[in-house]
């Protein structure tokens, strides 16, 4: 038993990026500003700022990054390197439709993705596309205000149409939306390229704040991720198509039971509301209550729910980085996380932005989730941002990101035998990209360094850390050499 291997033999190990944060090139070959590239740099105390015009002098993350655009082969060839066997990224929406609305596709941009699948079919990569991984084109953000207009879904499919057909021989896993349930909060509603203005037209330049317009906004979402799922297989039936959850994971803070219905009604709503619709095509009965006592009305057109019906999704993906506890708790004892927060868990530690390390939580997500909709699941985002300290010799030594990884792929393994069906893993930020929630260079993920700091200085190097000799020796084992 102990030799053979709990992960299948088919398990797609790989690692996570997103395009506004790693392909730079933001204006290069016919491609226009995205939402992410109307965003500044930030920190773990000061917020990024949204602008509605390109600030002179500001520093915006998204518009070098870390240059895949020219580097692609050389990172790929270091992915290989790794025995990575998948690869998830994400299209520029605006680098194949510069507007959003355009009658015809930049072929520039089209070539630049023909260019990025022929050097990882080299070297036998599957590669998992992130359609919008949050971004939009910033044009139609200030045209419609993104999606709270049902404009949106037909330049969405329009989009989708064209990327199926392009690369129908070369991608076979899809994701339609990045962490589609971040539009629940009012910051995660701009991160997501989803909305620029509140209902009164009002411009905020850090978060969204009007719940009526996030929900409508999703639903817009929503829709549109069914119809690419329905016309996806229509253009090739072999497409695998995902959803993608940002997994907020509450405990109730005590085992009061008011605390621990809180914590459920949090995970109804954060988190499997989206999925529900995504993978059951339909809207969960929990919402009714939700939207009335919130006074929530989405607009519906006459066919959307048998659209919802047809575009169900074929497995479920999810980023998983930090839990947190819901319930009473003395004020200020809050945590931080991507979008979603909580409050602190006294049995859990914490990386250095605030974002509680849980394991097992891992473990405990995969069985919850896998327990409802019995469909194949991916964990497509984890990992540890850190400051790494690059020594003299140049060497990094990143044993706490390797701990880190070790420990969630522990669980994960537990949960595989626990049954759970999972068939991939992508480390986050395989190699160091902006931080999209800071801006910043300093938050690092990667297995590969690059040079380069928060102010968008250095030479863009790339060096291999400690992990990166560790996770090529993960998977050479299946995930058995920890
Ligand atoms: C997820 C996003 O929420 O978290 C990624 O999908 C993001 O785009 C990742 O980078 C990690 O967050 P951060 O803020 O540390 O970059």
């Amino acid at each position: 038993m102990n030799n053979i291997s709990v992960f299948p033999e088919s398990f797609l190990w790989g690692g996570a990026t997103a395009a506004n944060q790693y392909e730079g090139a933001w204006n290069i070959d016919g491609k226009k500003a995205s939402t992410a590239d109307m965003m500044t740099g930030g920190t773990h105390t000061i917020p990024r700022r949204i602008t509605k015009h390109i600030e002179e002098g500001v520093h915006y993350p998204s518009h070098e990054a870390v240059d895949f655009y020219h580097h692609y082969k050389e990172d790929i060839r270091l992915f290989a390197e790794m025995g990575f066997r998948s690869f998830r990224m994400s299209i520029a929406w605006s680098r194949i439709f510069p507007n959003g609305d355009d009658i015809t596709p930049n072929e520039a941009g089209l070539q630049f993705y023909d260019n990025v699948f022929n050097e990882l079919k080299k070297y036998n990569i599957e590669p998992i596309v992130t359609i919008s991984h949050y971004e939009a084109p910033f044009a139609l953000t200030e045209k419609f205000n993104a999606w709270a207009s049902r404009e949106m879904i037909e330049c969405y499919v329009r989009y989708c149409e064209t990327i199926f057909t392009r690369y129908q021989d070369v991608v076979k896993y899809w994701i339609t939306f990045n962490e589609i349930n971040s539009l629940i909060v009012p910051a995660g509603a701009y991160i997501a390229g989803a909305l620029l203005v509140d209902d009164s037209g009002i411009f905020n330049n850090t978060a969204v704040d009007s719940t009526q317009l996030r929900f409508q906004a999703l639903h817009h979402q929503f829709v549109a991720s069914a119809k690419a799922v329905k016309l996806a297989h229509e253009i090739n039936p072999a497409f695998q198509m995902g959803c993608m959850i940002n997994y907020s994971h509450g405990y109730g803070s005590t085992c009061k039971p008011e605390d621990m219905l809180k914590a459920l009604r949090m995970d109804q709503v954060n988190n499997m509301l989206s999925s529900d619709v995504q993978v059951r095509g339909e809207y969960p009965d929990f919402a009714r209550r939700y939207f009335e006592e919130n006074n929530i009305h989405i607009e519906m057109a006459e066919e959307d729910e048998a659209i919802l019906k047809q575009g169900c999704v074929d497995f479920y993906s999810f980023s998983y980085y930090k839990s947190h506890v819901v319930g009473t708790r003395p004020e200020g004892d809050e945590t931080q996380g991507n979008v979603f927060g909580g409050f602190k868990n006294p049995y859990l530690k914490a990386n250095d932005w605030g974002w509680q390390i849980d394991p097992i939580g891992l473990r405990y997500v995969l069985n919850h989730v896998y327990d409802r909709y019995c469909i194949p699941m991916m964990v497509v985002e984890n990992g540890l941002g850190a400051v790494d300290v690059v020594e003299e010799d140049g060497s990094i030594n990143d044993t706490y990101r390797i701990d880190f990884l070790r420990d969630h792929i522990e669980q994960m393994r537990e949960a595989v035998r626990d049954g759970v069906n999972l068939i991939g893993y992508t480390a986050w930020g395989c190699i160091d990209i902006v931080s999209a929630s800071t801006g910043e260079m300093a938050k690092r993920y990667g297995f590969i360094h690059v040079d380069k700091d928060n102010e968008g200085n250095g030479t863009l190097k790339r060096s291999k850390k400690q992990s990166f000799h560790w996770y090529k020796q993960v998977i050479e084992s299946n995930g058995e050499n920890l």
